[in-house]
């Protein structure tokens, strides 16, 4: 149900009054140099002022079509009577950025907030959708405390290669392992660089984008059902107009994020991500979101939410076939929260001024083998376990989901690689001390250690191995993995290598437990043992001394916390610049 209409905000208590409305000589300049763009008084005094923050890059291939959708979204804009200003940002590429695009989530958060504080804004439209953007644009969006709707990018169309449908991410990595295996040639392997990725778009399986973008709707900053809409679709430009139209509605409702989000909408992300099956970047990234916002997420939160939702999105890499288009012409992400009402807090708010419940209400699902019944789901509990042991004292990380469920009781010897080289370096060495049985450990993949938490967390496996068809195993690391990955690969362990955490001592040849029904991860090594190990042991020297990198490693949290930079959480407000 619609609240009842709060009072509507007047012209003069728009916050951009301060900058066009009001008579001294600072309004002077800021009048004159709009009306040197060719703008009249009519075109911006007394119109919300709507920023449209534009993660479009010609090295996003993710975000290529946000050219034309912020035009789009512009026409919405000016239809509503708002004054739209398009203000690009740090694009934060998944495929270009090295060491990692998680070492710029924050950065993008960080630019985000000051965009917004920094100009004449009254709303924020925001662009986003590979990976970190949704995350880092809504982190900012949240800090800046003003109305905001996301554009989700949307899903790119489903890959195709010699009669095969292709997955993004998830193909890439099993064809790899069929060629290191030598069942592929080198050639059908270049060929596949042209069918994999056919449209702009995001990655299509349930990956880290898909997952961030269903949950930021699932948080109420979508209109209903915009994070499925393929990317390629015509209903996606049209979605792009109505959040133009709406934003400027939500001015005049003084809809801010702190009169949305609440304890239920963040859990209803939450469940979300788990009913989805989605990407185990899920978390740091939720748990950021809410630490921006004051409200309370930890991995025991997760892990509870985690067992009591099952898994009913039939999507690679979790399913073998359907892909985000099949998702999205089964009922799309309506149908979806509509499917897991019974787990979500209907009452929370979302941009519509409505609440969630009445949002979804009515959604119809077309396809039960794509979204799964309740009764008859992909499994019982959702895809992600929260680990703790003398290994991860802080928590670790499984997607069981896209594990071997036959190594979820494990116990082996630990195969240590101290760094990520020394992984390329010597893990198809033929001499290397491995069996199937084995677990692979890599240290130094963590927030600081990396930096940037890299997605190292899906070790490749030994060739030797491979080779005698072995296609999974456990292993272990402090780094992430891709939304997209696959395999018994536990994650995020905390607190990391790189800072001291036990798995910094980790050696060749300790016996490691994984045991996900009791949500365990122990390093058996005795106490004695682990205190001459740890007397002994040297942090790596800093790599990096200046720019973002060092105030990065200097002030990032690790990722239980949600790896913002600690400066950034928290609710209390930042002052309005001074105009003078
Ligand atoms: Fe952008 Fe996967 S690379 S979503």
């Amino acid at each position: 149900m619609r609240d009842a209409p709060t009072r509507r905000k007047q012209p003069h208590e728009l916050r951009s009054h301060r900058w066009f409305g009001v008579d001294d000589l600072r309004s002077f300049g800021h009048r004159s140099r709009l009306l040197q763009m060719g703008l009249s008084e009519e075109d911006f005094r007394g119109r919300p002022v709507i920023g449209i923050i534009n993660t479009w890059s010609e090295l996003s291939p993710c975000h290529i079509h946000f050219r034309t959708r912020a035009e789009e979204v512009k026409r919405g804009v000016l239809q509503a009577g708002g004054f739209p200003v398009e203000l690009p940002a740090h694009p934060v590429t998944e495929q270009y950025m090295k060491p990692s695009s998680m070492l710029y989530r924050n950065l993008l958060a960080m630019e985000t907030e000051e965009l917004a504080r920094s100009q004449p804004c009254d709303g924020l439209v925001l662009l986003g959708g590979c990976d970190k953007t949704p995350p880092a644009l809504v982190m900012g969006a949240i800090s800046a405390g003003l109305p905001f709707a996301f554009v989700p990018a949307g899903p790119m169309l489903r890959g195709a290669w010699r009669g095969n449908t292709l997955g993004s991410g998830s193909d890439v990595w099993k064809y790899h392992a069929e060629l290191r295996a030598g069942n592929i040639t080198p050639a059908q392997w270049k060929d596949m660089e042209g069918g994999i990725a056919r449209s702009f778009g995001t990655c299509m399986t349930a990956g880290t984008a898909a997952t961030m973008m269903l949950a930021v709707e699932a948080l109420g900053f979508t209109l209903p059902g915009a994070s499925s809409i393929p990317a390629a679709d015509a209903a996606h430009p049209r979605m792009a107009t109505a959040t133009g139209r709406r934003i400027v509605e939500m001015v005049w409702e003084d809809l801010t994020p702190a009169r949305l989000l609440t304890q239920g909408s963040i859990d209803n992300a939450v469940a979300a991500a788990m009913a989805f099956g989605g990407s185990t970047n899920a978390i740091p990234h939720l748990i950021a979101m809410a630490r921006r916002a004051g409200l309370v997420l930890d991995l025991e939160r997760f892990d509870a939410i985690a067992r009591r939702v099952p898994l009913i999105a039939d999507l690679r890499p979790n399913g073998d076939t359907f892909l985000m288009e099949d998702f999205h012409y089964a009922g799309g992400s309506r149908a979806f929260l509509g499917r897991i009402a019974p787990f979500l807090d209907l009452a929370a708010r979302t941009i519509t001024g409505s609440t969630l419940g009445d949002d979804i209400a009515g959604a119809e699902v077309f396809d039960d083998r794509v979204i799964r019944p309740l009764d008859n789901p992909l499994q019982p509990e959702s895809g992600m376990a929260m680990l703790r042991g003398s290994l991860a004292p802080n928590g670790a990380v499984i997607k069981t989901a896209a594990a071997d469920p036959a190594l979820l009781v494990h116990t082996g010897p630990a195969v240590v690689f101290e760094n990520y080289a020394d992984l390329k370096k010597r893990l198809d060495d033929p001499a290397l001390d491995v069996t199937a049985a084995s677990v692979l450990v890599l240290k130094q993949g963590g927030p600081r250690g990396a930096p940037g938490f890299p997605e190292w967390g899906m070790l490749p496996l030994p060739k030797k191995l491979l080779e005698k068809g072995v296609r999974d195993m456990v292993r272990i690391s402090d780094a992430r993995m891709s939304g997209t990955s696959y395999g018994t690969c536990v994650l995020h362990v905390a607190p990391e290598s790189a800072v001291g955490g036990p798995l910094a001592l980790v050696r060749d040849g300790d016996l490691i437990s994984l045991d996900v029904p009791n949500r365990r991860l122990d390093l058996l090594v005795d106490d004695a043992e682990m205190e001459r190990r740890r007397a002994a042991w040297q942090p790596a020297p800093p790599r990096y001394a200046r720019g973002w990198t060092k105030l990065y490693i200097d002030n990032v949290t690790q990722a239980d916390e949600g790896c913002d930079v600690r400066f950034l959480e928290g609710t209390e407000a930042t002052p309005e610049p001074d105009i003078y």
